[in-house]
């Protein structure tokens, strides 16, 4: 074990109180004591210094190093520590870059970690949420081919409710496929002019229908004929407001209102879509944006929906280089906005 710091040490030490030794032998009339002195003086102090250069400086660094290793192999990275700052600088290089490489690695293992749970997240949710539709329409065909066929007045029933749940599961087939087109990255926006204002009474004309049947109000803060020209893609924003103006409609009791205000910031036009609906609690704010993350599970399946809307509302809205935001307090209705940049014809 000669090469630990204390062998290490005897032996520069040995060295040097040799030299030393030899040196003092060429000087005329020195006393035996004196070689004596001289050769424990020597050896022992450059032992000590030796020593403590030897294990605060490089053996104390290596171990760390060896330690970071050990570490690394077990997997347990969570506890590996930057450099302290003291050692022969190019050890502290070592650390650093060993640090730096295992953190680097460590991050990337956390991140693959998450995205496996997401993904495994996301196949169960999409295998639950196919089963619903998939299983209603089933049990509505076997029924009828099981006899209620037969059944004059309620095979028309059965037959409505079995195409309404595969209806469903189309939606919920292309928000899937939209979805994961976006977070692919594979949907490019196409950025045109479009007039705010036609497109949202054109929505509205599409949607006076079933806002009538909960006798709910649609306003807008513009007239139809005026022009509010924006740099979007027109049919994305088209997807995005429908998205909104639906949920409003829908968490909304009778006789509300849902208004869309178009306001003009200077270099952006503000979208805002406001109800007088049901609300949303607070700690479910910031997460309704989540793929099929609903509020109220049974009253939103009830009402229809994907759970996808508002996850499609977001990715549109931030490839737009813009947030969507919400305000909403349950009981008296919600919020939504976000800004799209002006067209600016040249
Ligand atoms: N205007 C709104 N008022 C109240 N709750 C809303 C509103 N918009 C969305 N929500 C809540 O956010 C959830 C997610 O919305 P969304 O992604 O559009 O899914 P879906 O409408 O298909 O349920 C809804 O289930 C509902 O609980
Ligand atoms: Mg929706």
């Amino acid at each position: 074990m000669l090469l630990n710091s204390r062998g290490l040490s005897l032996i520069l030490s040995g060295c040097i109180a040799a030299i030393v030794l030899g040196s003092l032998m060429l000087l005329p009339d020195i006393p035996n004591y004196a070689y004596w002195l001289v050769f424990f003086i020597s050896f022992g102090t450059g032992y000590i210094l030796i020593n403590i250069v030897l294990e605060f400086l490089f053996f104390k660094e290596l171990r760390s190093i060896y330690n970071m290793f050990e570490q690394i192999r077990a997997n347990d990275l969570s506890q590996l520590e930057p450099n302290k700052k003291y050692g022969h600088s190019s050890i502290i290089q070592i650390h650093e870059e060993i640090y730096a490489y295992a953190h680097g690695k460590q991050s990337e293992i956390e991140e693959l970690k998450q995205l496996a749970k997401f993904r495994r997240q996301f196949l169960a949710d999409v295998s639950h949420e196919l089963k619903t539709p998939i299983f209603a329409a089933q049990g509505f065909v076997h029924t009828l081919l099981d006899g209620a066929i037969d059944d004059k007045k309620n095979r028309m029933k059965f037959l409505k409710r079995a195409a309404k749940n595969l209806d469903g599961l189309d939606m919920l087939v292309q928000d899937l496929l939209t979805v994961s087109h976006m977070e692919a990255g594979d949907i490019t926006m196409h950025l045109e002019p479009v007039n705010l204002c036609e497109m949202i009474f054109e929505i509205f004309d599409q949607m006076e229908n079933n806002a009538q049947k909960t006798d709910i109000t649609l306003k807008m803060n513009h007239e139809r004929d005026e022009i509010i020209k924006v740099k979007a893609d027109e049919q994305r924003i088209y997807q995005v407001l429908v998205n909104l103006i639906t949920n409003a409609i829908k968490y909304s009791d009778e006789g509300g209102v849902v208004e869309v205000s178009v306001v003009d910031l200077g270099e952006r036009q503000q979208v805002i879509v406001k109800d007088t609906g049901i609300g949303i609690p607070p700690e479910h704010l910031n997460r309704i944006f989540e793929r099929f993350y609903r509020v109220d599970k049974s009253r939103a399946r009830a009402i229809g929906g994907t759970g996808l809307g508002l996850s499609i509302v977001k990715h549109i809205v931030e490839a737009h280089d813009s947030d969507i935001h919400v305000k909403s307090t349950p009981g008296e209705g919600s919020e939504f906005s976000f800004e799209l940049d002006k067209y600016i014809a040249q």
